[in-house]
């Protein structure tokens, strides 16, 4: 009988031969922003701009060709999936959707654990958005293939924070210096708790601007003051708006209220609207995760300070530029 030697666990993970096993996050998990340091966020957006020029010149080639992304939705998505698939498909590479799981066999009692094992005997990497906190370090726990974090609960959406990060780098030149409000549901937005968190790399100022209920968690508020940063926390904009370089609005996750009649008295607690946009700076920029509810006012699409559709074409070269990595080949 033949032996079967089974491929390594954990970080020593089974390298195929003929990828770079010495670039940066090569066959590693994307769980968390701590995980960068600014000489890796430079490296992650140096390749994001080869994509941008890449995609603008032949729109696809074959990076990937022969890689395969599972992308593991237990949650719904719009961008985020659909950029995965379209950044895999940009490469060359193919992907596995499972964006409805009542479809798979978790509605069958499957545990996390093992439906990330099956789907990693068919793909190289693995996309994962699930409703809680932890999830990501859980399945990469379980599995050899590389993890990416696509949001876990109300924890953290890394890759939303570097496409943020990028977008604020793009359309500003540079990110040391500027003020940047957050403005919405602080409490239950997992962007804003990666994005807060990435931030501390730079030298910045952090505004936040939310109703009591849904102000940042004491533990975040917590490691910021511990990185040095400085943070104010105001219920209103008007104070800190002159002074913004950055306003990041997020719509309040009514999913994540235990009583969604407690969600109903906060609507419209704070919109973005065009008598917004004369009160602040010239260059500066409005930005937005998305989906947007009613928190930022259509009439303020055509201010071409308006990022946030913008910041999701940044979302695709990130995000070409992740997979890449992680698969060796950047
Ligand atoms: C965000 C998310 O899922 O956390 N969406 C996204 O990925 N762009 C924001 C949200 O749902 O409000």
């Amino acid at each position: 009988m033949t032996s079967f030697t089974p491929p390594i666990r954990g970080n020593n993970r089974h390298l195929p031969f003929g990828d770079q096993q010495d670039a940066l996050f090569y066959g590693r998990d994307i769980i968390s922003v701590k995980q960068f340091d600014r000489e890796k966020l430079e490296y992650i957006f140096g390749v994001a701009h080869e994509m941008y020029e890449m995609v603008a010149r032949v729109g696809s080639f074959d990076l990937l060709k022969g890689k395969i992304l599972a992308n593991l939705f237990y949650e719904p998505s719009t961008r985020t999936s659909s950029s995965f698939t379209s950044a895999m498909d940009r490469l060359g590479g193919s992907v596995i959707p499972i964006n409805n799981v009542s479809y798979s066999s978790v509605t069958k009692g499957e545990s996390l654990p093992d439906t990330v094992r099956t789907l990693e005997a068919y793909s190289d990497v693995i996309v994962l958005r699930h409703p809680e906190v932890g999830s990501a370090a859980l399945a990469a726990k379980y599995a050899r293939k590389p993890i990416i974090n696509a949001g876990d609960g109300t924890g953290e959406h890394p890759t939303q924070a570097l496409l943020d990060l990028f977008t604020i780098k793009e359309e500003l030149g540079c990110v040391d210096g500027l003020t940047v409000t957050m403005m919405g549901d602080l409490r239950y937005g997992r962007t804003v708790h990666s994005l807060a968190r990435l931030l501390t790399l730079f030298d910045i100022r952090l505004n936040y601007v939310s109703p009591e209920l849904l102000q940042m968690p004491s533990e975040i508020l917590d490691e910021i003051t511990a990185s040095g940063t400085k943070q104010t926390s105001y219920n209103e904009l008007d104070p800190v708006l002159p002074e913004t370089d950055v306003l990041y609005v997020t719509r309040v996750q009514k999913e994540r209220f235990d009583d969604p009649t407690q969600h109903e008295s906060l609507k419209g607690s704070y919109v973005v609207t065009k008598e917004t946009m004369e009160k602040a700076k010239d260059k500066m920029i409005v930005m937005h995760p998305l989906p947007r509810v009613w928190e930022i006012d259509m009439a303020v699409d055509d201010d071409p300070r308006a990022a946030y559709f913008r910041q999701m074409e940044y979302g695709l070269y990130i995000r070409m530029a992740l997979l890449a990595m992680v698969l060796g080949k950047a």
